[in-house]
């Protein structure tokens, strides 16, 4: 009986220590031997894996392709955690398009509005603050966005002689210098949802990008804009005159 039972363990322990050497590997990405793969493999499609190869198994037609879909709209990205500012800029843009914009400005699929929401606009407040430590960084990536998007129009000085107008193919492209009594919302709005001959960019930019450009707008008004003394106080004032909003 005994010894039965030394020959039943004895065997056991063999076959045990052979399926814990097996299922060893050197290669640090492999998972070893499966022994139920579909356990660890669900049929079921999910994102970020290469369907393409599976236990060596290739299936050129899938390999390398995306698994994983585009986010459904408005989607927040994980990284901003906690970080409100963050968090609000990613949510949409609250305010509607001017009924008028529909056809003009290809804005199909929105929920458009009667009331002049460019003159609402004109209390919004870029959420987005310069500061002495962030300001230059802002200003940086406002003149990377505004080359890439804007200056064929606008002008490498924001003057409104870009090659469109000067070639002659466009016109009426103001320069920003004049438009100082402009709010920063409306600037904004006028960016996300077009105005007059400028198209919409709401759905080439997001509304962190189009904030830093309504930055970089105003440095065109004012050369000190975004520079700030020893104290840390801004040199130039931040925001356009209140008093005179454009109506
Ligand atoms: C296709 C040419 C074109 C492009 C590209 C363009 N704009 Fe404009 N933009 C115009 C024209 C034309 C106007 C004048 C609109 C009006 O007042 O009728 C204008 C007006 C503006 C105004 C004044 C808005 C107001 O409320 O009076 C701002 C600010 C502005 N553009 C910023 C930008 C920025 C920033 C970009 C890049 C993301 C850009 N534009 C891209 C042609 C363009």
């Amino acid at each position: 009986m005994k010894k039965h039972l030394l020959s039943i363990l004895g065997f056991s322990s063999i076959a045990i220590s052979a399926m814990m050497f097996t299922s060893c590997k050197s290669d640090a990405d492999s998972s070893g031997f499966e022994y139920m793969p579909d356990m660890y493999r669900s049929p079921a499609i999910e994102a970020y894996v290469d369907y393409g190869e599976i236990r060596g198994r290739q299936n050129t037609e899938l390999k390398s392709k995306l698994t994983a879909l585009t986010p459904p709209k408005n989607t927040i990205p994980y990284i901003f955690g906690k970080d409100s500012t963050q968090v609000k800029l990613m949510l949409p843009y609250f305010r509607k398009p001017n009924v008028a914009f529909r056809e003009t400005h290809g804005l199909f699929g929105f929920d458009v509005t009667t009331s002049d929401e460019y003159l609402a606009a004109s209390n919004d407040k870029n959420p987005y603050v310069l500061s002495a430590k962030n300001s230059e960084e802002i200003l940086k990536k406002g003149k990377e966005l505004f080359t890439a998007m804007c200056q064929h129009c606008h002008g490498e000085k924001g003057d409104g002689n870009g090659p469109m107008v000067t070639s002659g193919a466009y016109v009426g492209v103001p320069n920003y210098a004049t438009l100082t009594n402009l709010s920063d919302g409306q600037i904004f709005y006028s960016i996300y949802y077009g105005k007059g001959m400028m198209g919409a960019h709401g759905s080439l930019l997001n509304k962190k990008e189009i904030w830093t450009l309504v930055h970089y707008v105003r440095q065109f008004q004012n050369k000190d804009y975004g520079k700030f003394d020893a104290s840390g106080k801004p040199v130039a004032s931040m925001a356009a005159d209140s008093t005179k909003m454009k109506p």
